[in-house]
C-alpha cells in the first residue's frame, strides 16, 4: 500500500512528531511520503475550469507532481495544525489544486490528524472533521481514521507519551 502523508504545518512542531510517530509504528518496508505543503510552490485555484477535473493544471508550478503523488496513493493522510478554527492555508492550498483530478482521487482510504492549542472538546476540531466528511462523502472516501490532539508548543506533543503511542499503535494497524 503507497501512502502519502500531507504535513500542512510550516514548522517543525507537533504535527511533524505526529506524522514521524505514525512512520515509526509503520515500521521498515512501508511505502509512505510525506509532503511538506509549505515547502511547495503552488499558486491557488483560480477555477479556471481547464482542468475538467481530470487533465491536471495549467499553472506551470508543483501543482500537478503533487497532485499525480495524490493520485497514486492508495491512503492519503491529511496531517494539519488548527489555524484560526480550520485547517492551515498550505493545506488547503493543495485540496483545492487537486480538483485538478479529482475525478482520479474517488475511493481513496484517507486518515486525518489535526493538532491544535485548544483542548480536543472545542469546536475546531469539529469543524475540521466535518468539512473531511464532506469531502470523503463526495469522492466516496474510506476515513481509516480521524485523531485530535492538543497541543501547543512545538515540543508538547512529543512529551505526550500516550499521543505518541497511541499513533504508532494507529499506523502498525492500518498500515
Ligand atoms: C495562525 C495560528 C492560528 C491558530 N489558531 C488556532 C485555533 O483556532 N485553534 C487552536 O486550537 N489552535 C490554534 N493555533 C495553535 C496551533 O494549532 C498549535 O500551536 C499547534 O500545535 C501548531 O502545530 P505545529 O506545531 O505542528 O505547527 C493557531 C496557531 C497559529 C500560528
Amino acid at each position: 500500500m503507497k501512502t502519502v502523508i500531507l504535513n500542512g504545518s510550516p514548522r517543525k512542531g507537533n504535527t511533524l512528531t505526529a506524522i514521524n510517530a505514525y512512520i515509526e509504528g509503520a515500521g521498515e518496508g512501508s511505502d509512505i511520503e510525506v509532503i511538506h505543503a509549505d515547502k511547495l510552490n503552488i499558486s491557488g485555484c483560480k477555477g479556471c475550469g481547464a482542468c475538467q477535473c481530470r487533465n491536471g493544471c495549467v499553472a506551470k508550478d508543483d501543482t500537478n507532481a503533487t497532485v499525480d503523488k495524490i493520485v497514486a496513493a492508495d491512503m492519503i493522510i491529511f496531517a494539519t495544525p488548527v489555524y484560526w478554527w480550520g485547517m492551515t492555508a498550505q493545506l488547503k492550498l493543495v485540496i483545492d489544486k487537486c480538483y485538478c483530478r479529482g475525478h482520479l482521487l474517488t475511493g481513496k482510504k484517507i486518515g486525518v490528524l489535526v493538532v491544535g492549542g485548544a483542548p480536543t472538546d472545542h469546536v475546531e476540531y469539529k469543524l475540521i472533521r466535518k468539512q473531511f466528511e464532506c469531502m470523503a462523502q463526495m469522492l466516496k472516501w474510506d476515513i481509516r481514521f480521524y485523531k485530535d490532539y492538543c497541543a501547543n508548543e512545538k515540543e508538547d506533543l512529543a512529551k505526550n507519551s500516550a499521543a505518541i503511542e497511541e499513533l504508532k499503535q494507529l499506523s502498525a494497524a492500518v498500515e
